[in-house]
């Protein structure tokens, strides 16, 4: 059926960095299928408006030139689009998240801080408006394909794989000296700094197993994280009748994106895999007594209420002042502990709750860390 496809149109949030520029690399190999409408970044107007003459949207955005995003304004920038891609940064994506959902459109999620931060004001609100929210997040999209490329098929168990990072078996003496350039050159994946950074304290795992928590409908004693220091197998889901469905791929990000855009349909997008050159796939356990963020990030998952939001404002204050050279690696997770134990404990229901919890998160790191 080739040539019979509509054109999606898309509005990107996020466009100059990693996720955002393999979504312009998937139009740009596929532009009969894909246009793009809008786009957004913070601060690197130069890439912007190169991106903007060759893509030719009706709006581009950059935070740094215009302050937040009025109401008014992120519903034009959404206005004309099918899919709203989600790949900005940080908890600022949260925000971006909603008022794509508010503008009732289709949302292909990579930002994970929306739904680690907002899981259940995303969830409901989606489910409110009838909006999808499709996975790009490797994981969560391996999931959705054993699905059926479904979010409400019934399973068992979901186990989500980690590569480990670039420290996996690093002792406690070890991690004390790593360095900001170490934590960077991740194994397997070639990432922005922030989730690098994670992927290497393995907060990441963590937050991925609060976002399969909120896009599956999963209580948290039903997902597990295993370590697959090849990321080839990209996630499983397991059944009730012990039947187990991953899906795998080398690790390409370009193959969640484009999925995220087209599904059901598949189009060509990466190399095929081939078995005989792999020769082994290995699995461990994934060591959380060495890489404290993991059960850190889940505590507050289960916590529920500010502690997720307040987990992320001081990780994103932590990880700064890591690539800053300001604090040592093992820092990271004192200060999220630190965050979590000062910060009293609270409801947080709206949006605005949920900001003023960011705030606390990030003022109780700065404290810990600069003493101020
Ligand atoms: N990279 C991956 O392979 C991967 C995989 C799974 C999930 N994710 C998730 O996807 C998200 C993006 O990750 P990334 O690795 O692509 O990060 P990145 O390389 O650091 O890029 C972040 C992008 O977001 C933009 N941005 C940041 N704050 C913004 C704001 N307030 N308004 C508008 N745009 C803003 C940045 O613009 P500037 O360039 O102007 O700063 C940049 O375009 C994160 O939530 C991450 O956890 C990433």
């Amino acid at each position: 059926m080739a040539g019979s496809y509509a054109m999606t149109k898309i509005a990107l949030i996020g466009c100059t960095g990693s996720i955002g520029r393999q979504v312009l690399d998937v139009v740009r190999h596929n532009r009969e299928r894909f246009r793009i409408t809008a786009l957004a970044c913070r601060s690197n107007r130069q890439a912007l408006d190169a991106l903007a003459a060759e893509f030719q949207p009706k709006i581009c955005y950059c935070a740094a030139d215009g302050g937040s995003m009025s109401e008014s304004s992120l519903q034009d920038f959404f206005a004309e689009c099918d899919v709203a891609f989600i790949a900005a940064g940080g908890a600022e994506g949260l925000k971006y998240t909603l008022a794509a959902i508010g503008a009732g459109k289709k949302v292909a999620l990579a930002n994970k801080e929306s739904l680690v931060v907002g899981g259940k004001l995303v969830t409901e609100a989606a489910e409110k408006k009838g909006v999808e929210i499709v996975p790009v997040d490797s994981e969560h999209s391996a999931i959705f394909q054993a699905l059926g490329c479904r979010r409400d098929a019934p399973f068992e168990r979901l186990v989500l794989t980690a590569s480990g990072g670039p420290f996996l078996h690093h002792t406690r003496e070890q991690l004390a000296r790593v360095t900001a350039a170490e934590a960077l050159a991740h194994p397997t994946w070639n990432m922005g700094p922030k989730v690098t950074v994670d992927s290497a304290t393995l907060l990441n795992k963590g937050y991925e197993v609060i976002e399969a928590h909120w896009l599956y409908g999963a209580d948290y004693s039903r997902i597990q994280a295993v370590v697959h220091p090849e990321s080839i197998v990209h996630s499983l889901v397991y059944f009730r009748d012990g039947a187990a469905l991953a899906q795998l791929g080398y690790p390409d990000m370009r193959v969640p994106i484009q999925l995220a855009l087209t599904y059901p349909d598949r189009l060509p997008c990466a190399p095929m895999l081939d078995l005989t050159e792999l020769k082994a796939l290995h699995f461990e356990r994934l060591p959380a007594e060495r890489f404290p963020c993991y059960g850190l990030a889940l505590q507050a998952g289960k916590r529920g209420g500010n502690a997720p939001a307040v987990l992320n404002g001081a990780a994103e204050e932590a990880v700064r002042a890591f690539l800053q050279g300001g604090i040592p690696f093992l820092r990271i997770a004192e200060t999220i502990e630190e965050a979590l134990t000062s910060v009293p404990q609270a409801e947080a229901e709206t949006y605005a709750d949920l900001a003023e919890a960011d705030r606390q998160g990030r003022e109780a790191a700065r404290k810990y860390i600069y003493g101020k």
